[in-house]
Parts: C-alpha cells; sequence; structure tokens
C-alpha cells in the first residue's frame, strides 16, 4: 500500500469533529478505498482546552491555522472553520500557496473569492474541493463535475437551505407564525449565528452560486443572483399554499434561456404532492436537468455532523486516490461571465394582499393587474378583519417584470395596507 495521506484539519466544530469520528471509525475501510491510509497528523480551533467528545491527543496541535498548512508532515489541508473572510482565506491561500490540496465545507468563501481561489488552484496545480458546501451529505458537486458531466444543463433547482425548509415545515404543520418558529429554530440552534444567512437566502444562493459555474461553466458570481428571503412569509401565506394544494419553499433556480442565465432563490410556491412539496424538514433536494438525462433529482440530509463529514471524506479519498478535477468543471480561463439574465419565463403568480374593506377596493386592485398586463385565474378572499380584506389572487402566467408593475401599480392606487407578497408557482 502507498504512504499515507496526511490530513492537516483545521476547524473542530460541528463538521470537523464529524470528520475526526469517521476517520478514527472507518480507518481500515478508507484506506482499503483510497489505496493508502488516511491519517490526521495536526489540527487547529480556537480553545486547545474545550472537550470536544472525541481523542485528539494523538494529534499535533496548531494555535494558527496557517502554521498548520506550513508543517511537513501535512499534506492534505481541511478547511472547516467557517467565515467569507479571515482565518478560512489566509488558510485556504497559503495551502495553495505551499502546493497542498486543499478540501473545504466553506460555501460563503468560494462563492465570494472562488475564482480567484480556483485560479490560484490550477496554476499551483493543487486539487481545491468543496462538496460538502452544497446539500450537505448530497454528492451534487460529483453528480454535476463528474457523473453528468456529458449533459448541457438546461437547469437546476432546489431546496438547498434546511433551516427555513425546517420553518416553513413547521408553521403549516403546527400552524404557528413564522416569529415563533424562528424563536423556535433559534433555541434548537438550527440557526446560523447571524441567521439573516439563513432566513436571508443568502446561504442558500452561495450554494446555488456554486452549482451554477459547475452546471452552466460560468464564474461564480454570487451577486447575479436575485435574493429574496422567508421572513415576509406569513401563516396565512402558508394557509393559503395549503387551500391551494400548494406548499411554499424556498427555491433557488439557475435556469439557461435564449437571453442568458436566470438565477434566483426566493420563496416559491410548488404543488404539494411534487417531491420539492413533500420534502420536510432539514431535508434538501436538487433537481437537475439535462439533454440527455432529461431530469436527475438528487434528495438527502442537507447538513449536520455525519452527512457534511461524509461529503468532506468523499473528497479526501478522491485527492487519495490521485483524482485531480478542475475545480469548477472545467480549465478557470473558459469559464464565462455569467449573462444574468431578467426571468423570462412565463409562470402563475400568488399574490396576496391586504385590501382596504371599502366599495370599488377589489375593482381598483384588478384594474391595476390588468394596466399591467396580469390576468387574474383565480382569486379567494379570507375573511375580515376590521377594516382590512386579506385577499390572494392567482395569476394566469406571466412574467416577474410583470408582476412587480402589477404590485407597483396596485399599491398606487391607495386601497392596499402593506407591500403586495408575491411568490412564483413552480411546477415541479
Ligand atoms: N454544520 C453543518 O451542518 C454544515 C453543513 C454544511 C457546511 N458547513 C460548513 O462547514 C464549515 C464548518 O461548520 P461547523 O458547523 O463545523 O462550524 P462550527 O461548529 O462553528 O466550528 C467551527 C470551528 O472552527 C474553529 N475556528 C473558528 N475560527 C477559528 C480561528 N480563527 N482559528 C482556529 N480555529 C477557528 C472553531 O474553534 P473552537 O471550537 O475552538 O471555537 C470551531 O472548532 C463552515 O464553512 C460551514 O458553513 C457546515
Amino acid at each position: 500500500m502507498s504512504s499515507p495521506l496526511r490530513l492537516g484539519i483545521a476547524g473542530l466544530g460541528t463538521v470537523g469533529v464529524g470528520l475526526v469520528r469517521i476517520i478514527q471509525r472507518n480507518a481500515d475501510l478508507l484506506a482499503l478505498r483510497a489505496g493508502r491510509p488516511i491519517e490526521i497528523t495536526a489540527v487547529c480551533a480556537r480553545s486547545r482546552t474545550r472537550n470536544r467528545g472525541v481523542d485528539i491527543s494523538g494529534y499535533a496541535w496548531e494555535d494558527d491555522p496557517v502554521t498548520l498548512v506550513r508543517r511537513d508532515d501535512v499534506d492534505l489541508v481541511v478547511e472547516l472553520m467557517g467565515g467569507e473572510n479571515g482565518p478560512a482565506k489566509a488558510l485556504t491561500e497559503a495551502a495553495i500557496a505551499a502546493g497542498k490540496d486543499v478540501v473545504t465545507a466553506n460555501k460563503a468563501l468560494l462563492a465570494m473569492h472562488g475564482l480567484d481561489l480556483a485560479r490560484a488552484a490550477e496554476e499551483a496545480g493543487v486539487a481545491l474541493r468543496f462538496e460538502a458546501a452544497v446539500a450537505g451529505g448530497i454528492p451534487v458537486i460529483k453528480a454535476l463535475s463528474e457523473g453528468l458531466a456529458g449533459n448541457r444543463i438546461s437547469c437546476v433547482k432546489g431546496v438547498m437551505n434546511g433551516t427555513c425548509n425546517y420553518i416553513l415545515t413547521r408553521m403549516e404543520d403546527a400552524g404557528l407564525p413564522y416569529e415563533t418558529v424562528f424563536e423556535e429554530a433559534n433555541q434548537l440552534g438550527y440557526l446560523e449565528a447571524d441567521p439573516t444567512l439563513d432566513v436571508g437566502g443568502i446561504d442558500a444562493a452561495h450554494k446555488l452560486t456554486l452549482l451554477s459555474a459547475i452546471a452552466f461553466g460560468v464564474q461564480p458570481d454570487f451577486d447575479a443572483i436575485t435574493t429574496t428571503g422567508i421572513e415576509r412569509i406569513s401563516i396565512e401565506d402558508i394557509r393559503a399554499a395549503a387551500d391551494l394544494r400548494l406548499r411554499i419553499k424556498l427555491l433557488g433556480v439557475a435556469r439557461l434561456s435564449g437571453r442568458g442565465l436566470e438565477q434566483s432563490m426566493s420563496p416559491c410556491l410548488v404543488p404539494a404532492d411534487s417531491p420539492l412539496g413533500q420534502l420536510k424538514g432539514g431535508t434538501n433536494m436538487v433537481v437537475i436537468e439535462g439533454d440527455a438525462i432529461e431530469q436527475v433529482i438528487l434528495r438527502g440530509p442537507g447538513a449536520g455532523e455525519g452527512p457534511t463529514a461524509s461529503a468532506v471524506i468523499g473528497d479526501i479519498i478522491d485527492i487519495a486516490r490521485g483524482l485531480r478535477l478542475p475545480v469548477f468543471g472545467q480549465p478557470v480561463a473558459t469559464l464565462q461571465p455569467a449573462v444574468s439574465a431578467r426571468a423570462t419565463a412565463a409562470k402563475p403568480w400568488y399574490l396576496r394582499m391586504t385590501l382596504l374593506d371599502k366599495p370599488g377596493a377589489l375593482a381598483k386592485v384588478a384594474e391595476a393587474l390588468g394596466n399591467a398586463g396580469v390576468s387574474i385565474n383565480r382569486m379567494r378572499q379570507y375573511g375580515h378583519e376590521d377594516t382590512r380584506a386579506p385577499v390572494v389572487i392567482i395569476t394566469h402566467k406571466t412574467t416577474r417584470d410583470a408582476i412587480d408593475h402589477a404590485a407597483s401599480l396596485a399599491l398606487a392606487t391607495g386601497v392596499l395596507v402593506g407591500e403586495p407578497v408575491a411568490m412564483a408557482i413552480e411546477a415541479d
């Protein structure tokens, strides 16, 4: 058997400890599959004394992540600290500069600096792998860059943030308002330290940035994604959706059209009985459409110690086997700037508005929609609240631009209380 692959692990939190556990538990299996032993030689975290529930006494300790990289007994650096800048970026750059392969789970780092890091890795001839950065335990990066590499991809979409899916599912199952479930999720430790990363759709948009780069051969560009969070979804929306046999999901969609690449991360409605509609709790799902496969659906745990560490070790085994792949599936110089297109695909839309309960209000709104070229398919009124009348409108197929125009005309009528909530209805 060949010489061991020696790891330096920076970060011993949820994922880092998960990785240590897999390596300790499955050492023989890993050696057989990788063709050489996989050993941890050095680790690094902030607190040296914290009990992490695993035995790390056999590994050298480094206080400084960059020092870890410079050790002669570290061949491959595993970055599991997180954060878009700071130590994670410094460590990754230092590892590449030192000619060492890197495996990371850090979507923020790659979504914001992926192009520069990929270029540096390519020039240095080192691997930079990030399976764990997207959809936790689902091997979606591998699926896109290897198994489906022969396809022209037309669409990648899915649910990629388990916390948002947990919140939306729990609101429906327990009939609870957003604020209550948000607080529950916080108590359970499901939210990032900065919760807007989750509920603002940013974490999921980071992931879509990476999938788009591989699927469509574009430079990773987080700013090209139109991102809307779930903060404005109310229990009324959840109930109205259920009434229409639909469910609300924070859905990422990257779709290639004649005009360019439409990329959005936003709450959408999907049929309740569809695979996306049936997705519960923290589970993730990615739907990939290509010219040869038509559609492939991948579903699995989107986060957590075991699933995320499983994705990390998969990358490590590939490197141990000597597999070398371009970071984003093709040479960096061939990645094109993402020509972002406004979503032009016509879809039915859901509009929820609260009208002042006075004669002619509904007619004014209907006229505003008509003036924007939006025609109404169905309309439901959900009981009066004092002087207010909540109304849900399902439109015939129309574009995002027309909906935005209709919403601004409706607001200008002066008969609305607050802004309308608009969500596209995505067929599965
Ligand atoms: N958790 C998940 O389910 C999941 C899923 C997919 C991807 N990821 C990604 O995986 C990465 C790690 O996530 P996690 O959940 O494992 O995070 P975590 O539990 O917060 O652990 C972070 C670790 O990094 C260490 N660290 C932070 N700053 C450091 C510094 N300046 N120097 C040295 N060590 C430092 C911390 O040390 P101390 O322990 O001493 O504080 C801790 O051990 C992130 O990029 C995250 O986005 C996580």
